[in-house]
C-alpha cells in the first residue's frame, strides 16, 4: 500500500496541469510546511529565524523542468536576485539550484551561459551553489557540467544519489576535483535498471558514498532524516577523528525539526534546506511520497484543522 502510494505521488509530481493550476493559486494543501513562502520577500523571516538559533540555510527557488529559453533566463535572473539577496540581507545561506530550470534539456551552450551568469554573481557575493541532482536521465549531464564549473569556481557542489547504481563509482571518479558533495538516498521514481529497487540497499551505498567520500578528505554535506544514516556517520567521524568542520548534517525545512535542533545542540553543523516560489506542486509531491503519512496534514489543509 505504502509503495502504491509513493508511485502515486512521484506519478503526480510530474502532472503538468497540477503543477501550472498551483503556481496560479499560491501555497495550499499544507504545503507551507514544507515551503517557507511563495516569494523570497515572504520567506526571508523563516530563514532569519533558523539564522538566529545558529542554523545556516541552503535556499531554493523551486522550479524545474523548463523547455524554453526565455523562462530559463528568467531563471537564471532569479538565482541572481537570490544571491544579491542573501548577500544584502547578510543571510547565512547557501543557493540551491536545479539545471532543468537553467535550460538544462534545451541545449548545452545555453545552460553553460546561464550557470556561468550565476556563478559569477555567486563569486562576486561569495555565495556557494549546489547543483541539485533531479533524475536519472540528467544525472550523466548534470555530472559534466559539474565537473566543467568546478574547474572554473570554487564554490561550487553538487549532489550523489545513494539509489543509483552508478553513485560510487561517480564519487570515486569525482576526487580528482576534491569536490564538496551532498549525499542523499535519491528523490526520483527510477526503474530498476539503474537505481537499487530495496530501501535496504541504498542504505548500504548511501553508507559506502559517505565513508568514500569522507575518508578521500573531502568535504561531505549527509542530506538526511534518516536515524541510522546520522548515528552511521557520527561513529565514522569519531572513529577516523574527521574533523567537525569537514561536513555538516542537511535536512530539508519542516521535517523533523526537533532532530535539527538537537544535532545542533551535539554540536554539530546543520544546515536547512528552504524552499521558496510559487512552483511548489513538483517539490511538495515528492515530500509526500517520501512519507504518505504527510497526507494527514494534507488532508488537514483541505477540510481544515
Ligand atoms: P527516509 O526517506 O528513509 O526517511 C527516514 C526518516 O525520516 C523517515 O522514517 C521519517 O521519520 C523521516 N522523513 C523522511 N522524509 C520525511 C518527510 N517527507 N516528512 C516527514 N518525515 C520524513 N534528492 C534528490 O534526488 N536530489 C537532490 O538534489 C536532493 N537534495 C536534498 C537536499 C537535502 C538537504 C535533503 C535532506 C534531501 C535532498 N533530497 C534530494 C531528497 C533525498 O533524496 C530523500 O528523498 C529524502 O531526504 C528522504 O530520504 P531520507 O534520507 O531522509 O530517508
Amino acid at each position: 500500500m505504502e509503495q502504491m502510494m509513493r508511485d502515486f505521488f512521484l506519478f503526480m509530481a510530474k502532472n503538468k496541469t497540477f503543477t501550472s493550476l498551483a503556481k496560479r493559486y499560491g501555497l495550499r494543501f499544507g504545503a507551507s510546511r514544507f515551503v517557507a513562502g511563495a516569494s523570497l520577500k515572504s520567506s526571508i523571516s523563516a530563514i532569519k529565524r533558523l539564522n538566529d538559533k545558529g542554523m545556516p540555510v541552503t535556499i531554493d527557488h523551486l522550479g524545474e523542468f523548463v523547455d524554453n529559453e526565455a523562462e530559463a533566463n528568467d531563471m537564471t535572473n532569479h538565482c541572481i536576485e537570490a544571491i544579491e539577496a542573501i548577500a544584502k540581507e547578510k543571510l547565512d545561506s547557501q543557493l540551491s539550484l536545479k539545471m532543468t530550470s537553467m535550460g538544462l534539456d534545451i541545449s548545452d551552450e545555453l545552460v553553460m551561459r546561464n550557470m556561468r551568469r550565476i556563478m559569477d554573481a555567486a563569486v562576486r557575493h561569495n555565495v556557494f551553489i549546489t547543483i541539485d541532482m533531479e533524475d536519472y536521465t540528467r544525472c550523466e549531464k548534470t555530472l559534466k557540467v559539474f565537473k566543467q564549473l568546478k574547474s572554473e569556481y570554487d564554490n561550487i557542489s553538487t549532489v550523489i544519489q545513494a539509489y543509483l547504481y552508478r553513485s560510487l563509482q561517480d564519487v570515486k571518479d569525482l576526487n580528482e576535483y576534491q569536490p564538496n558533495l551532498r549525499l542523499v538516498k535519491g528523490a526520483y521514481k527510477e526503474p530498476a535498471e539503474v537505481a537499487y529497487p530495496d530501501k535496504k540497499d541504498v542504505d548500504d551505498n548511501f553508507k559506502k558514498l559517505i565513508e568514500t567520500h569522507m575518508l578521500n578528505g573531502n568535504y561531505t554535506a549527509v542530506a538526511t532524516h534518516d536515524d541510522e544514516i546520522i548515528r552511521f556517520t557520527k561513529e565514522l567521524v569519531e572513529k577516523h577523528s574527521i574533523p567537525y568542520d569537514q561536513f555538516e548534517f542537511q535536512m530539508l525545512y519542516g521535517i523533523r525539526t526537533e532532530r535539527q535542533d538537537q544535532l545542533m545542540k551535539e554540536g554539530y553543523k546543520m544546515r536547512i534546506y528552504v524552499p521558496y516560489g510559487n512552483d511548489w506542486y513538483g517539490y511538495f509531491m515528492r515530500r509526500l511520497a517520501e512519507r504518505p503519512a504527510n497526507v494527514m496534514f494534507v488532508l488537514k489543509g483541505v477540510f481544515g484543522k
